[in-house]
């Protein structure tokens, strides 16, 4: 069994029995969990319960995890969250300033709190600073073999014969970390970094998601997790992400083309 019901406090609302996804949930003729074996620990029960009455058990050793919030009380204003939208740019040009573990921590808080397919929650990151060089010449061997597709490879081989023959790395420009992201499902890793990326920004952050550095994993996969003996090889590197701190200041948005929506 999943949960903790603390019986005393049930109020009998039927909340928690409502907003089960799973149907394992009873509260006739009292409080009890039905022995389904679906409850993926989604938490809805526990986070719509008046009382505090359900606690899920495999959480129960991060009790500080727990905060109450008024949900009616909506913490952001959405034209404030529109606008940190509408100045996000792709950042290339980065400080010397390395972004601290604390910081990265503060980051995945938004990881930790995104969901996930079937809630399975397998998205893991792999901060990359000191082995920054030698991650960048492993994916170039692999990603080499599409050279001739795109010059941008090429121009990465170049300069990793000659560090003088480009101003800068032709995939990471001034990046100095990246944040990769590995998962199962890639939407899920996907959704989680996008709203680390977000967050980034509204703490003066900034970086961009690099094609050239997550086609390695479509190339060759097997190959890619040879540098990540640590991660389970079933889980695909999802995406890249730069990031640092930004040396240059943008001042206008620019004009998108129109996202073609259908209503039906
Ligand atoms: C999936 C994805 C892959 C990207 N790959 C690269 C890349 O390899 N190198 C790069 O400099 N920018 C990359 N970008 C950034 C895009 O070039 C950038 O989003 C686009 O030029 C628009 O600029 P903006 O992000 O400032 O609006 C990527 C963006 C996405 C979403």
């Amino acid at each position: 069994m999943k949960l903790n019901i603390d019986s005393i406090r049930c109020v009998g609302c039927g909340l928690c029995e409502n907003v089960c996804i799973k149907n394992h949930i009873k509260t006739k003729p009292s409080l009890h969990e039905v022995d389904n074996n679906e409850c993926f620990e989604c938490g809805h029960c526990m986070a719509i319960c008046p009382t505090g009455t359900i606690t899920l058990k495999i959480y129960e050793n991060q009790p500080e995890r727990v905060e109450k919030y008024d949900a009616t009380n909506i913490p952001i204003e959405t034209n404030d969250l529109l606008q940190l939208y509408k100045q996000r740019r792709s950042i290339r040009w980065f400080k010397n300033k390395l972004i601290d573990e604390k910081t990265f921590n503060t980051l995945f808080e938004a990881a930790y709190y995104s969901p996930s397919a079937q809630n399975i929650q397998d998205t893991e990151f792999v901060v990359i600073t000191k082995e920054l060089d030698e991650f960048i010449e492993f994916i170039y061997r692999i990603i080499k073999e599409d050279e001739d597709k795109f010059p941008r490879i090429k121009q990465l081989g170049e300069y990793l014969q000659d560090k003088t023959s480009y101003k800068h790395n032709p995939l990471l420009w001034e990046g100095k970390q990246l944040i990769l992201g590995f998962s199962t499902d890639i939407t899920s890793t996907i959704i989680a970094m996008t709203r680390l990326e977000l967050l980034a920004y509204s703490m003066g952050l900034g970086g961009f998601y690099s094609f050239f550095i997550q086609k390695a994993d479509v190339i060759n996969h097997d190959k890619l997790m040879e540098f990540f003996p640590y991660i389970d090889s079933n889980k695909h590197m999802q995406c890249a992400f730069i990031i640092g701190y930004p040396r240059k200041k943008f001042k206008r948005t620019i004009p998108h083309k129109t996202i073609k929506i259908t209503y039906k």
